[in-house]
């Protein structure tokens, strides 16, 4: 199989850029080294012995100087050249993909033994070509070499994962380099997300005589778009039944300080926004983590409450759910280590990267909002769709739709105007009211096609709704890139 990629490949390269010779290499790995450039890929093919995929699957690295970005790349279950090309980022900042790969919408996931993978039925490999990628370097399977820095914001790591990205689709894969290309993710992807696509609509026409990256669309679940709305939207999620729960889950007490340390919150976020110096920042994050999030906050941890969902236990620190420390306990095997030839020397295998933290905690990214990149996509004709699990707190459905409803653009009038109307999708075989949908379709200058805009929620799904509702997932990926309606 992978002889047949290897036989395009060699006779394609790009004009006037360099041409990526493979290079056998011990391990049966393949180097594609760049002649004028230090970046190169190494790639090696995979069997269903470490993921039960139903497609064929690769795994390697990015080379880009110190820094190594680990991927794994499925091919599409039905037609791996027509269908389009999908990429997953998990957030953090500093999550391993590898997450959204083995607990949420990968082919395979993770087993109840932390010792091989079941084949998912609702993996988004069934109508799209998937890619995840561990990023910024130092993250999950992705390594730096000694001495050398992490990313600190979002568009830094933009720059890798762009240049990835175009050597990916033309070199690597050239089958894909007309696919419509979709960037999807969750959480702090609210950030990377809107940062690569700018990041790639820039390059894109900056450089039109190099390879261009055919980027159609963003989807990001549950998206740390705007940390102020999200914040506002505590209220909403833990003092009312709208998330979809019968009673509130804080009480009468809680609520109350919650509502009055609001007005100041805000106002500190917003003084943030306009001075967006660490510090300054900082300094407002304080003051609404002690009045506002550090009152549910404080309470998750193991045994405790779970903030990706309002209803579920918490089993493990930090992340809640009993998988993420299977996905460790796999991924650090010599098994996998093994088959995806992790060099000598480089470090185990962990769901976050404390440097990537860190790094990214010097800067007020976190404060700040997404929204002047996510304008800047739209503008260029970019679709944007943000799907929400109703039942988490962390990046909550009512923060979320208060953002979406201020982002300030043509499309905003109309969007505000509409009600979220009940979507279905069917469920083991039954046709349900799954959540509640509303978007539009504008018509922007300078561009052919209509620019969609789609908010979309899912009933009883918490922060990852793949692993929370696959098939209701899965529905909303084919139909967002198959641009269908959701009412
Ligand atoms: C998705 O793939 C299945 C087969 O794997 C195919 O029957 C179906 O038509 C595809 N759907 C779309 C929207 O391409
Ligand atoms: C995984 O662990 C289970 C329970 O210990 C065992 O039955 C099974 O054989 C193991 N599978 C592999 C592939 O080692
Ligand atoms: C409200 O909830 C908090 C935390 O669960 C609890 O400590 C407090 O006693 C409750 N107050 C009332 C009036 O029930
Ligand atoms: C699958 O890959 C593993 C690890 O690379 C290898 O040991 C095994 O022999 C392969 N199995 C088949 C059926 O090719
Ligand atoms: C994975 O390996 C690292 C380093 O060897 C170790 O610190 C960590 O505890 C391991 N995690 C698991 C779940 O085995
Ligand atoms: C499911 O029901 C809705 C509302 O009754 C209807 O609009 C939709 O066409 C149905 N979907 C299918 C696939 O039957």
């Amino acid at each position: 199989m992978w002889k047949v990629c290897l036989a395009t490949l060699i006779s394609v390269g790009y004009a006037s850029q360099t041409v990526l010779r493979p290079e056998p290499s011990a391990s049966d790995f393949t180097t594609f080294r760049s002649t004028n450039s230090p970046h190169s890929i190494r790639i090696r093919q995979q069997n269903e012995s470490i993921c039960a995929a139903g497609s064929a699957q690769y795994t390697g690295w990015l080379d880009i100087g110190p820094k190594h970005l680990f991927f794994w790349y499925f091919e599409s279950q039905n037609d791996p050249v027509a269908d389009p090309l999908t990429l997953w980022m998990n957030g953090g900042p500093g999550s391993s993909s590898m997450l959204g790969l083995f607990e949420e919408n990968g082919p395979c996931l993770i087993n109840k033994y932390g010792n091989g993978t079941v084949h998912n039925e609702w993996g988004w490999s069934r109508n799209s070509s998937l890619l995840f990628v561990d990023q910024p370097a130092d993250v999950g399977l992705s390594y730096i070499d000694e001495g050398y820095e992490v990313a600190r914001d979002s568009q830094e790591a933009a720059v890798d994962m762009r240049r990835f990205l175009q050597i990916f689709v033309s070199e690597v894969f050239p089958n894909k380099r007309d696919s419509p290309f979709h960037i999807s993710g969750e959480s702090y992807a609210g950030k990377y997300i809107p940062y690569l696509g700018a990041e790639i609509v820039t390059h894109n026409l900056q450089y039109p005589s190099e390879p261009q990256i055919n980027l159609k669309s963003c989807l990001i679940g549950n998206g740390f778009m705007s940390s102020k709305d999200i914040t506002f939207g505590y209220w909403e999620t833990l003092c009312t039944t709208n998330p979809g729960v019968s009673e509130p889950v804080f009480n009468q007490t809680r609520c109350d300080i919650i509502a009055a340390n609001m007005p100041r919150c805000m106002d500190l976020y917003d003084t943030c926004n306009t001075n967006p110096d660490v510090v300054i920042c900082n300094a407002a994050y304080s003051v609404c983590y002690k009045g506002i999030v550090g009152l549910y906050e404080d309470e998750s941890k193991k045994g405790g409450r779970n903030r990706f969902d309002i209803t579920a236990p918490c089993y493990i620190d930090e992340i809640c759910y009993e998988e993420a420390g299977f996905i460790e306990q796999y991924l650090n095997s010599t098994v996998v280590r093994e088959a995806i030839a992790l060099p000598e020397g480089v470090k185990g295998y962990a769901l976050e990267s404390t440097a990537v933290v860190d790094a990214f905690a010097t800067t007020p990214e976190a404060m700040t909002s997404s929204s002047d990149h996510i304008n800047f996509l739209l503008s260029h004709g970019i679709h944007f769709l943000a799907y929400q699990g109703n039942l988490d707190l962390a990046c909550n459905t009512a923060g979320n739709l208060r953002w979406a409803n201020s982002l300030a653009w043509k499309g905003q009038t109309e969007f505000t105007s509409k009600p979220m109307l009940p979507w279905t999708s069917i469920v083991a075989g039954r046709n349900e009211t799954v959540g509640t949908a509303k978007e539009v379709r504008v018509q922007l200058e300078g561009q052919t096609e209509a620019t969609r805009f789609a908010f979309v929620t899912v009933n009883g799904a918490g922060h990852m709704v793949p692993q929370n509702r696959g098939d209701v997932a899965l529905d909303i990926l084919t139909r967002w890139i198959a641009g269908d309606s959701f009412t």
